[in-house]
């Protein structure tokens, strides 16, 4: 299965490369100027291209763009796109001298996202911090995942269940987005406070 990282050149997605292209999935790394993602590609042996080609040829597409250009981003590949399921990792924090607060916004990046393209979104793994992910072996931590259509959301269910070492959860329709990007910025304070790269553990479920 071929699966397009949007953005694919940053710290999130260079790690979700890694994970995923040792589960074996062909990986493509998509950036916005085709040398950078064949410079990123080339570092950890998997295929760059720019964000359209990679989105246009891939069986799942996972936005990998810094947060804040998620949205433009799916709408500007919406041809390219069609009707290929898309992961959105993304969540909007803000930063402030008292801690991390998740975005004003009404509704999550995810929903935003899933109102300008035709393919259906799935939302999840925003716990997983780059650093854990990306590290020697595949983190020991549980992944969130929600979405409203059942069989792209059983794609991507599988697809985090390989780049954990815990379990990959179904946390509920599209609409539990805005809570699982919410708590991006629980995690954040928390490292924080305890200079940790925290994950999370989901307790009763078999
Ligand atoms: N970092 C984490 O630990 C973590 C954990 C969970 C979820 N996430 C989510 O994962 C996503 C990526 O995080 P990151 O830390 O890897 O982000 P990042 O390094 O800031 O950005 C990732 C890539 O996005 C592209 N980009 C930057 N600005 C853009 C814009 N305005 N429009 C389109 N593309 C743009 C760049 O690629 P090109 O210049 O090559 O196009 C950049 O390499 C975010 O949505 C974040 O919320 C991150």
């Amino acid at each position: 299965m071929k699966v397009a990282l949007i953005g694919g050149t940053g710290s999130f997605g260079m790690a979700l490369a890694v994970r995923l292209h040792e589960a074996g999935y062909a990986v493509v790394i998509g950036s916005r100027d085709a040398e950078r993602a064949q410079t990123a590609a080339q570092e950890l042996g998997v295929t760059g291209a720019t964000n359209e080609d990679a989105a246009r040829d891939a069986d799942v597409v996972v936005l990998t763009t810094k947060a804040d250009g998620a949205v433009e981003t799916a709408r500007s590949l919406r041809d390219a796109i069609g009707r290929t399921p898309v992961l959105s990792v993304a969540a909007e924090l803000s930063f402030s001298k008292e801690g991390v607060f998740p975005t004003s916004e009404s509704t999550s990046i995810a929903q935003r996202i899933q109102d300008v393209i035709d393919g259906p979104v799935i939302a999840g793994l925003h716990s997983l911090a780059a650093a854990n992910l990306g590290g020697d072996v595949a983190p020991d931590e549980d992944t969130l995942v929600c979405g409203d259509d059942a069989d792209a959301k059983a794609i991507i269910l599988e697809l985090a269940g390989k780049v954990t070492s815990g379990r990959a959860i179904d946390a509920g329709p599209l609409a539990s987005a805005r809570a699982l990007e919410g708590m991006t910025a629980v995690i954040v304070n928390v490292n924080k406070r305890y200079k940790a790269h925290a994950g999370l553990r989901v307790t009763g479920v078999q």
